[in-house]
């Protein structure tokens, strides 16, 4: 079920800015890859691309391919819906639909999809997400109140279920941890782990003991100055961009001298 990705000559625009130029990089399948770098330099943008979800803001656009096991997710014949729906996606923010109950947000992507599900077939995805997101326990018997009801933790969990409920192949997760106890963000690392078994994730975080703790690839982005383009400045084995990068910029990154 996991794919691979990979992306060639990426430039990526707000209108006429460019926010992120020659992007090229190949992510494994059943892998986890960490992005890193400045706040500004293009990692949430990136992300988006991955998975068609950069052109739905307005006036953005994005040239170059992205390769999903090879298949061009930009090309004409292709549904952005079947996209997403592939490569799933978990936001900075637990953003769990407020008035749905817990149920009822787990299954809200297979409903779109399927127009119709049995109630049984429901129940088991409901089961099988929420216990894949290591939530089930902490809610089996509320199953019925509103998401909103739940801790950041859960919620965060509750949005992973979600992803998890249509089966992607790729996991995109934009600092999943940010708004986190470090209980929880050891229950997402936990779980992150449990998952590379099954898909292919890519993780944007600022925590860099998250990155060597969860990924075995980081790719380092970078801004060389306001107003320019960011870029990815190198992209190589987690353990050895955190003890011997290629690039000065990176070293300078990860020990915490910038500029
Ligand atoms: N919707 C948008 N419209 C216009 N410009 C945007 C938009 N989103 C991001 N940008 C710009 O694109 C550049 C990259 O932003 P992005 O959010 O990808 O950075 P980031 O690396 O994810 O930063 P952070 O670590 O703060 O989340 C920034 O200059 C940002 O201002
Ligand atoms: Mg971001």
């Amino acid at each position: 079920m996991a794919q691979s990705i990979e992306a060639h000559d990426l430039n990526i625009y707000y209108g006429k800015f460019l926010a992120v130029s020659e992007v090229n990089l190949t992510i494994a399948p059943r892998s986890v890859t960490a992005f890193i770098g400045p706040s500004g330099c293009g990692k949430s943008t990136v992300l988006r691309t991955l998975n068609r979800m950069h052109e739905v803001i307005a006036g953005a656009r994005v040239e170059g391919t992205v390769l999903l096991d090879g298949e061009d997710i930009y090309d004409n014949r292709v549904d952005p819906v079947d996209v997403r729906r592939t490569v799933g996606m978990v936001f900075q923010r637990p953003n769990p639909f407020p008035t749905m109950s817990i149920y009822d947000n787990v299954v809200a992507g297979l409903k779109l999809q399927n127009g119709r599900t049995k109630k049984a077939d429901l129940d088991t995805v409901v089961e099988r997400s929420l216990r894949g997101a290591n939530l089930w326990e902490e809610v089996k018997d509320r199953l019925a109140k509103p998401g909103s009801g739940l801790s950041g933790g859960q919620q965060q969990r509750l949005c992973i279920a979600r992803a998890i409920a249509v089966e992607p192949a790729v996991l995109l997760m934009d600092e999943p941890c940010s708004a986190l106890d470090p209980i929880s963000t050891l229950a997402i690392e936990d779980l992150i782990q449990q998952l590379k078994t099954k898909y292919t994730i890519v993780i944007v975080t600022h925590n860099m003991q998250q990155a060597a703790r969860v990924s075995e690839r980081t790719a380092f982005f970078n801004l060389a100055g306001i107003g320019r383009p960011g870029q990815l400045v190198e992209m190589d084995d987690t353990q050895t961009i955190f003890s011997n990068p290629s690039d000065r910029r990176t070293e300078d990154y990860i020990s915490g001298r910038f500029g």
